[in-house]
């Protein structure tokens, strides 16, 4: 008996939808994909790339992790990075934070949590960092903006790779956005820290 039948029983469905309204469909992504986006974003199963930005398979390419993190060490992020950059030559990455994120929230707690706390100690530092700004907040208002602030590091973060100052340096152009979800209403917003050249990239290393 095959494990999980429902799951092969929806992707059936799904596969044969997308046949009848496209038949080319399939044949064409598997000759190749161009997308012009990459997104990183949380693992959490509330945040569905695609679904959330209405893009189908083969227009986003996709790095998720516990709280959207870039960090400088992470071989399998900074694989996919520059993957995304070198050979797909997409033109905007996009670090997608959410509200309420799970990664967070356990950050901000004192109890430990087993391994995960060593990946949630990049959390701890940006919150340590901005612990100024943070504390005058109430409670649920330091979670949001500290989702907020953590989704806005990672920009940075990706703007200082190597992959990305070689790309600018070169004149490839890429825009990388930061943005957060709120799980709440489904939405989107712009976390205006768009960068696209080194220059944008140090004033908004001033700015924060
Ligand atoms: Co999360």
């Amino acid at each position: 008996m095959k494990a999980l039948p429902e799951l092969f029983k929806n992707n059936k469905k799904w596969a044969s939808e997308i046949w009848a309204s496209n038949p080319e469909f399939f044949s064409r992504l598997a000759a190749q994909q161009a997308p012009e986006y990459l997104w990183i974003g949380c693992s959490d199963s509330r945040v569905p790339a695609n679904e959330i930005v209405g893009l189908l398979p083969g227009e986003l390419f996709v790095h998720r992790n516990v709280g959207n993190l870039v960090i400088h060490t992470d071989m399998n992020c900074l694989s996919v990075l520059q993957y995304a950059v070198d050979m797909l030559k997409i033109k905007h990455v996009i670090v997608c934070g959410h509200y309420g994120c799970g990664g967070i929230q356990a950050a901000l707690e004192n109890k430990p949590h087993g391994l995960v706390d060593n990946w949630l100690r990049h959390i701890r530092d940006i919150h340590h960092r901005h612990r100024d700004k943070l504390s005058i907040l109430s409670k649920a208002e330091q979670m949001r903006k500290l989702c907020e602030l953590n989704a806005v590091e990672q920009v940075i973060n990706v703007g200082n790779t190597t992959i990305i100052q070689d790309a600018w340096k070169r004149g490839q152009k890429i825009a990388i956005h930061g943005w957060i979800y709120d799980i709440a209403d489904g939405l989107l917003r712009d976390l205006s820290v768009c960068v696209t050249s080194r220059r944008e990239l140090d004033l908004l290393q001033k700015k924060i």
